[in-house]
């Protein structure tokens, strides 16, 4: 693009990570930064709305300019300011919505709302450049989505969780096995420790919901039933560490198995219904950090010829320079968004998907 690059500044706060990131039109990510609040939720087993709003109320501002500093930046030379404005945790989008409005009103330059799932969605066109239309797997501790990414603004959902988010079901899993929140990476360690898949899913057997059908939905409610039930048959007290780690093991494997099997239904439809010669896999969303997962989906996408991708692991969690970046992309066409606009905290990227039955509450 000719003539100096746009700049703009992307804020993030719809769940629990308060995150501010500068990039430019050029896709180069001159700053951003994650505050985490992990620490804060954790003895709750899970995210508290309330703590996570407040937390990002004590820490937005100063996370702001931190992001304008390390990018030896000023508010004057920004181009636009995008904030998340939904799905999510409505106090913790407001805040980071009106910071975004107050800043853009400050230096009278556009304001863009951003749908957070946009922001998951057009991430590899940040860092890869990658054209539409691609599939994206969006699976996190509060998404579990297959869609296929047609343009800025137009997506077509091919499938979603009729029940619990991929993370959300290896949070409650992991909380079962008693072990600490998030569950998701603690279950990725100790299945490392486990010496035989074959005789922990002998052991273990779980269910692989959705397997085989059709249209590309998942479920993980009945994988996590299961898992309590293996837990409740164990002997009382304490539970082993190999034990725990057979059933975390034969757990991420079954999950891993499903989601091939749904990602697969999917690459059928795209080859289908687009360009079959450039079908890319995009995997996205905190659960794509698991290396099963990973592996096993980069094994799918080999057996049927088809690109795989997925962003940094930096840059697979909820961050702000995916903010910016769809920001970018927006005012490019100048889809830029009035002062008064209001934090949606059910915004789904294909509202004319039709409804699933038993659909979770972001689907
Ligand atoms: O995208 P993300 O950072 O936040 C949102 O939910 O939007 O995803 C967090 C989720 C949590 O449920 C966490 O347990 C899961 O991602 N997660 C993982 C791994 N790392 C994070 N799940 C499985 N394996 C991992 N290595
Ligand atoms: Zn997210």
């Amino acid at each position: 693009m000719p003539g100096t690059p746009l700049i703009v500044l992307g804020i993030e706060t719809s769940c629990d990570e308060t995150a501010a990131a500068l990039v430019n039109s050029e896709g180069k990510i001159l700053s951003s930064l994650v505050l985490s609040q992990i620490e804060e939720h954790r003895i709750f087993g899970g995210v508290v709305p309330e703590i996570a709003a407040r937390a990002h109320i004590d820490h937005l501002s100063t996370l702001i300019q931190a992001a304008m500093d390390d990018a030896g930046l000023t508010f004057k030379d920004l181009d636009g300011v995008a904030a998340t404005c939904g799905p999510g945790l409505i106090g913790g989008v407001m805040i980071g919505m009106m910071a975004g409005k107050a800043i853009a009103a400050s230096q009278s330059i556009p304001f863009i709302a951003i749908n957070h799932l946009e922001g998951h969605a057009l991430t590899p066109r940040l860092t890869d450049k990658i054209d539409f239309p691609y599939l994206l797997l969006l699976v996190s501790g509060g998404h579990t989505q297959i869609l296929v990414v047609e343009n800025i603004g137009q997506y077509r959902r091919l499938g979603t969780t009729l029940d619990d988010a991929a993370g959300e079901c290896f949070d409650k899993s992991a909380k079962l096995m008693g072990l600490p929140y998030p569950g998701g990476p603690q279950i990725q360690e100790i299945a490392t420790e486990c010496k035989d898949l074959d005789a922990a899913l002998k052991r273990f057997p779980l269910p692989t919901p959705m397997k085989g059908r059709s249209q590309p939905d998942f479920s993980f409610s009945g994988l996590k039933t299961a898992l309590r039930l293996h837990v409740e048959k164990l002997p009382a007290g304490d539970l082993k560490r190999e034990d725990i780690a057979d059933l975390a093991c034969a757990f991420q494997h079954t999950i891993a198995e499903v989601i091939a099997d749904r990602c697969e239904k999917a690459i059928a439809l795209f080859k289908q219904d687009y360009n079959p010669e450039k079908t890319v896999l995009v995997v996205s969303g905190g659960v794509a950090a698991n290396t099963a997962i990973r592996s096993r989906l980069d094994a799918l996408c080999k057996k049927h010829a088809i690109q795989s991708y997925a962003p940094p692991l930096s840059l697979c969690g909820d961050n702000a320079a995916m903010i910016a970046w769809a920001g970018l992309e927006r005012l490019r066409l100048g889809l830029v968004n009035p002062l008064d606009f209001k934090a949606r905290p059910r915004w789904p990227l294909d509202p004319d998907a039709e409804p699933r039955h038993g659909a979770g509450v972001k689907a």
